[in-house]
């Protein structure tokens, strides 16, 4: 199946500048020294929302229909965000790549779809995915496998790669960019929605046990520091002591390496737009587009999210 393209769409800049230009603050940074830093963000944190990976466990079992209404409301405007780039066609193969629990991989057959496949390697989320499965009637040509993505070998291609918010937890992000081709069926297409990047204002994905939402904590504040206050606020049994060993944790991507990967990898851009969530304040807009997505290092620490269509180069 051809997904034929006459046009390209890359709204938003930076594309042309230098891809190669120095990367500062590769390791991540100590505000005030690892035990003030502590200290500082213990003062801020909560307990609220304290789980064990055993009480997330029996959380998930639980299948719900309300869960699936709002991902089929946040499907249809994560497909208007790509502005016609999202095909959406019944005779398509799809596959979510770090499909969570599944909501969204559902959604899709209300909108007529009816082959995709979800895979993710947390179990519990799989386990999740086919109980709303059965919930919501869901046909035969709609799966979920629990697996790693970046060793497993599918038996089908798709025409359709699909990855939500999973692009900047997935592990050395270059390699998988590159594994995806495996995935993709002659003239198929790959569909990313992701973010926020670890480098942005709250790239951290920590804010669900912080009173106060301090821009660039991640980049702020010591590595040891943060994972220690979300062990003992958050998640007291896993013992990541870094951003890469959290289950389905974040691997630090910046925007320009981003591009890089696409390059490299043999994919070209159909569209590319960042920070969609500025298109609804047209100044913002302009001012990111016109000037910080213009500037090679800049850009990185405010590239929040990015949509993007790719397919394989010529
Ligand atoms: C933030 S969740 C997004 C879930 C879903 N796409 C959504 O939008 O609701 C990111 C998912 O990527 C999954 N993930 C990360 N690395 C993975 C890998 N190597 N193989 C499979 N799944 C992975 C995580 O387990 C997690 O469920």
């Amino acid at each position: 199946m051809g997904l034929a393209s006459d046009r390209s769409c890359e709204k938003n800049l930076g594309l042309y500048a230098d891809e190669n230009a120095a990367i500062p603050w590769r390791q991540t940074n100590l505000m005030f020294g690892k035990t003030l830093d502590y200290l500082f963000l213990r003062s801020l944190a909560h307990r609220r929302n304290l789980a064990t990976e055993e009480q997330l466990d029996l959380l998930f079992r639980h299948a719900s229909t309300e869960s699936f209404d709002k991902a089929v409301l946040k499907l249809r405007k994560l497909v208007a965000r790509f502005e016609g780039y999202f095909p959406i066609a019944s005779g398509l193969s799809y596959l979510d790549m770090g499909c969570g629990s599944g909501e969204l991989t559902l959604a899709f057959a209300k909108l007529g779809i009816k082959r995709i496949t979800g895979v993710d390697f947390l179990p519990r989320y799989i386990d999740r995915a086919r109980a709303q499965a059965r919930l919501t009637g869901a046909g035969q040509g709609i799966r979920f496998i629990c697996r790693d993505l970046r060793n497993w070998t599918p038996e089908e291609k798709y025409d359709v790669l699909l990855s939500f918010d999973a692009l900047e937890h997935i592990d050395d992000p270059g390699a998988f960019l590159g594994k995806m081709t495996n995935f993709l069926a002659p003239g198929g297409i790959a569909v990313l929605a992701f973010g926020p990047l670890f480098h942005s204002p709250f790239g951290d994905h920590m804010w669900d046990f912080f009173r106060l939402q301090i821009p660039w904590r991640g980049i702020l504040f010591s590595e040891q520091s943060m994972l220690r206050v979300r062990r003992e606020c958050f998640r007291p049994t896993d013992a990541a002591r870094s951003y890469r060993d959290i289950a389905g944790g974040l691997n630090l991507m910046r925007y320009s390496e981003f591009l890089r990967h696409v390059a490299d990898n043999g994919w070209r851009f159909d569209y590319l737009a960042v920070n969609t969530f500025l298109n609804r304040l047209p100044p913002l807009r302009f001012i990111c587009d016109m000037v910080v997505m213009r500037l090679p290092v800049v850009r990185d620490y405010f590239a929040h999210n990015v949509c993007a269509t790719l397919r394989r180069a010529p």
